[in-house]
């Protein structure tokens, strides 16, 4: 929701921010937009539409600003246009803020503000945030900013910058990501380190209602009563390959293509001497853990519902998987001797920070499962199991939920094991599959072509229903929501038993249903559903092993995956589903990294 970068330096800092959001872009992509300290006041630049419509508007100009802050914007209060776009400037131009967030009390402030004078140019929350600051500037730009949020509800990562200090940015953040970058005869501040990777590796996350303030010398921080504070430095290890495309045509074939290697970086590192080993994650407290909710949105929640099923089949401890946004405002029943278990990719997503502190009240202990270090997420847990995907930049989640998998599948394991419901030659066995799963991802993805014809024949259907049955029906959860979301095919995945309580008076001559079948034990009671859908004339497209594929009647093609134990099935029958909805997308002509509406990391409710 919304990406921030900024730079303070020696030399024209336009392109470098250009580069910073088109970084950031994965993060809303309605407009962008900058503001330059140059000679003569601030230099703001700002166009409704994608990062390359500003670049284009700045190269005609050559700006010689050396400190800016830059903005690509997921809009929530106002729609996407020039005017709304960010930065947000005060009525005389001197200063300007760019935001990340929701300013929840933003009514009642703008109308105390148009009270005192102030005139509106736009319909962003943020512009109240611009006016507090005119209103409390008394010539610091730091004061100014510690009175105006003192006012603020709601979320923000915010940067500002003030014609009378001049290569200064101050920024602040409360329950929105920010890390600031040190550099040589420069330094940064960022939504996240993907825009700061090119120029420095040496970052630090900044705490809630921390402020910084970025000059080409030095970051100073505060506390939010102005007091100087010290924050740890964190150094990135990424390699900057991770962050470009590197000849694919985009991010998300690539992320798709590189599961099998984020798996192997997720399992084989846990895997020592015949057993799973988890860092930071005591044996003694696993054995202790009597219920666990898991909380996640999106994708990250499908990836929670296939960990219920393992947990409980393995370990027998009662699961419930939330919807994150749901659970924080239900009046969830919180014990102390509960565990929950928080997945995240971004580690940033609002809802699942705010159903991680609702958990925390009952004071049971959080375990994360995230893709990012330092992430809000990560620093609020109590234990951090990481899934080692690399930066996921596509909007759509792909290596990082078979890593999610990955982690959950290994926790089940080990809780099966401490709990010793999981017998020895069982738990044996998993393992050695497990330690399969990263080539049977290469070789699932070898099939890619039968989802690309799949794809040339189905990509211009506007309804797909997916079905399948125990570990399989929440993958064709997962399955169904890549495909709506970057193929704007509207589908829906349903229980296949629940079908014919409803749902399949849509079906009719020609729709596609995609049925998945990894689970021997209800092969037959699939085939039965398969056949119903296929007595109302629906064209049948099966996901599902070699072997299962030539015991089904009544299905028109299939998307084959390598044999692949039943418990273990999750792991890779996505795949063919990413890659459908990929070529789908890429038919209909969009593009698949950049969705409309989306944005890859939600901060805001
Ligand atoms: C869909 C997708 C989203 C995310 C969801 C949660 O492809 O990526 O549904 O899974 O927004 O994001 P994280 O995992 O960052 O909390």
């Amino acid at each position: 929701m919304c990406g921030i970068v900024g730079c303070a330096g020696r030399k024209p800092v336009a392109p470098l921010l250009v580069d910073g959001l088109k970084a950031l872009e994965y993060r809303g992509y309605d407009s962008a937009g900058m503001a330059l300290s140059q000679e003569g006041g601030l230099l703001v630049l700002k166009k409704k539409g994608r990062v390359t419509t500003l670049e284009n508007e700045i190269k005609k100009m050559f700006p010689n600003g050396t400190a800016g802050i830059g903005h690509t914007r997921w809009a929530t209060h106002g729609e996407p246009s020039d005017e709304n776009a960010h930065p947000q400037v005060s009525e005389n131009e001197d200063i300007a803020v760019v935001h990340n967030g929701i300013i929840e009390n933003y009514a009642p402030l703008k109308k105390w503000l148009i009270e005192q004078g102030y005139k509106f140019t736009s319909e962003t929350d943020t512009e109240v945030v611009v006016h507090l600051l005119s209103y409390y500037y008394k010539g610091d730009l730091v004061q100014a900013m510690l009175q105006a949020v003192s006012r603020l509800s709601g979320s923000y990562a915010l940067a500002a910058m003030c014609a009378t200090e001049p290569g200064k940015i101050v920024c602040t953040r409360r329950e929105s990501p920010l890390v600031v970058g040190f550099g040589k005869g420069e330094n940064y501040l960022a939504s996240d380190v993907s825009a700061l990777i090119k120029h420095t590796r040496d970052v630090c996350y900044l705490g809630e209602n921390d402020v910084a303030v970025v000059t080409p010398d030095d970051i100073s921080l505060f506390d939010c009563d102005g007091n100087p504070v010290q924050r740890e430095h964190s150094h990135i290890d990424w390699d900057i390959a991770a962050s470009e495309k590197c000849g694919y045509e985009h991010f998300m074939i690539k992320e798709m293509f590189e599961q099998p290697q984020a798996l192997k970086n997720t399992i084989l590192p846990r895997v020592t001497e015949g057993r799973i080993r988890f860092d930071g994650i005591d044996e003694g407290f696993l054995r202790s853990i009597k219920r666990i909710v898991i909380c996640a949105c999106g994708t990250a929640y499908h990836a929670g519902l296939v960990g219920r099923r393992w947990i409980e089949d393995f370990s027998r401890i009662p699961v419930e998987t939330d919807i994150a946004s749901e659970y924080r405002y239900r009046n969830p029943i919180l014990s102390p001797d509960e565990l929950c278990i928080v997945v995240s990719q971004s580690g940033e997503t609002a809802d699942s920070i705010a159903a991680l502190r609702t958990f925390k009240k009952g004071g049971g202990k959080v375990l994360a499962i995230t893709n990012v270090v330092g992430s809000t997420v990560a620093r609020e847990s109590d234990m951090v199991a990481y899934t080692w995907a690399g930066p996921e930049i596509a909007v759509a989640s792909t290596k990082a939920y078979t890593t999610q998998l990955s982690v959950l599948f290994m926790l089940a394991m080990e809780l099966g094991r401490v709990k010793g419901t999981l017998p020895q030659s069982k738990y044996d066995g998993l393992l050695n599959e497990l330690l399969k799963i990263p080539e049977l991802a290469s070789k699932t993805l070898d099939l890619s072509s039968y989802a690309k014809i799949a794809a040339k024949r189905h990509y211009t259907q506007s309804n797909v229903f997916f079905i399948g049955r125990g570990l399989d029906q929440p993958a064709t959860m997962e399955s169904s929501l890549k495909l709506k979301e970057i193929s704007y095919i509207h589908s829906e995945a349903l229980p296949a038993g629940e079908l014919k309580h409803g749902t399949i008076a849509l079906i009719e001559k020609g729709t596609l249903v995609v049925a998945m079948s990894t689970q021997s034990a209800l092969k037959e009671k699939l085939a039965s559903n398969i056949k119903e859908v296929k007595a109302r004339g629906a064209q049948v497209m099966l996901i599902s092993s070699e072997d299962t594929e030539k015991t089904m009647d009544g299905v028109d093609e299939v998307l084959p995956l390598p044999k692949v134990e039943d418990e273990l099935a999750p792991l890779i029958s996505v795949i063919p589903a990413q890659l459908f909805a990929y070529y789908c997308s890429t038919l209909r002509g969009y593009d698949p990294d950049k969705p409309r509406n989306l944005a890859k990391s939600v901060t805001v409710e």
